[in-house]
């Protein structure tokens, strides 16, 4: 079978889908699989991509340049097809594919918007569909629908921008209700882009403004002081029973400057840690793996999810958040977990693979 990777994309999780796609791309069994590369620069632009993203000096992380061919996913169902445009004027097929890969984090990519596209071109395609993806990717909306499930969370404010502008006032004084530190976020991106953690009223201003460089809609959260950060995996079996892996902690180390898990902490600069199994009670783990697998059939989700807790001082197990596409370097937190769960690298990205053409 023909498998198409795609990844970088238009959202600032560009350099971290990079990063993924290469060590799934090492990982696929050359052997069964044909791998077609597929690439979205910053700008939008497909591009066919043979050779491995090249890696910025500055940033640290990998970044497609905006050269090669382009590409577009034909919208034929009955052919079903990948089409090189190796120049507007002669179009060349580089054939057909039997299923795609999303490995896109953020906006365009694990919000739905691909999966619509694959949809319509009735391509087969790893993970979530179009709701779970769009519901994953919006935190106002996954709130809700982990709380009409009562999954535990804490309190929080959406900010639109019309109320922002309108009557900040009354925003701030909701705001106050959830009690300081706040964490602002925009409400649709990933991996701590646009996030502050806010300790007085006197910054909330700046951090809606830079919330909103990433999205205009913005949520604010209660700060989770002192709270212990666990993870849990959740992957299909082969049946399509969702199953939860063993729960990992988070550890970023004190020391280096990081109010919390920050872009810097989780890719750059080597302070956070992981530690798997995370070390909770026995009672608290079942509890994250139940919760894990709820939220999961919640949304509706397919494939994969890695899914957020906070374990609080007061002894409150909370949900954060579901990643549909969570970061998948072999040192991430979701493969990492399911190494620790008896299913290495490779096999994970075959399960995947399978799962989809199933
Ligand atoms: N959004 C990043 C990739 C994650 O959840 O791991
Ligand atoms: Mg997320």
């Amino acid at each position: 079978p023909r498998v198409a990777v795609v990844f970088g994309g238009k959202s600032s999780e560009h350099g971290v889908s990079c990063l993924t796609a290469r060590e799934v791309m090492r990982a696929i069994d050359t052997d069964r699989y044909d791998v077609v590369p597929i690439g979205i620069t910053r700008e939008g632009r497909w591009v066919l991509q043979p050779g491995e993203p090249k890696v910025l000096e500055q940033g640290g992380l990998p970044e497609l340049t905006e050269d090669g061919p382009d590409i577009a996913i034909s919208n034929d169902p009955r052919r079903n097809e990948v089409v090189v445009r190796e120049s507007a004027s002669a179009p060349a097929s580089i054939g057909s594919v039997d299923v795609v890969f999303p490995l896109l984090h953020g906006p365009w990519g694990e919000d739905g918007t691909l999966q619509g596209l694959l949809e319509i071109a009735g391509t087969r395609y790893v993970g979530a569909g179009v709701l779970a993806s769009a519901v994953g990717m919006d935190k106002q909306y996954m709130k809700l629908v982990f709380a009409a499930e009562g999954l535990p969370q804490l309190p929080y404010v959406v900010i639109r921008p019309r109320e922002w502008k309108d009557d900040p006032d009354a925003v701030r004084e909701s705001i106050a209700s959830l009690h300081y530190p706040v964490f602002v976020k925009p409400a649709r991106a990933g991996s701590s882009f646009g996030g502050s953690l806010v300790r007085e009223p006197a910054a909330l201003s700046d951090a809606v403004a830079l919330a909103q460089e990433y999205d205009p809609k913005v949520i604010v959260e209660a700060g989770a002081e002192g709270a212990r950060e666990i993870e849990c995996g959740v992957l299909e079996d082969l049946t399509g029973q969702a199953r939860a892996s063993v729960a990992g902690e988070l550890v970023v180390a004190a020391d280096q400057g990081h109010a919390f898990y920050d872009f810097e902490a989780k890719y750059l600069d080597g302070s956070t840690t992981l530690r798997i199994p995370a070390d909770v009670p026995d009672d608290i783990a079942q509890r994250i793996r139940g919760h894990a697998v709820r939220a999961f059939e919640a949304l509706g989700c397919e494939g994969l999810s890695r899914v957020d807790f906070f374990w609080l001082p007061d002894g409150r197990l909370v949900i954060n958040e579901l990643n549909t596409m969570p970061g998948f370097t072999p040192t991430s937190m979701f493969p990492q977990l399911w190494a620790a769960s008896g299913l290495d690298y490779a096999a994970l990205v075959e399960r995947l693979i399978a799962l989809a053409m199933a």
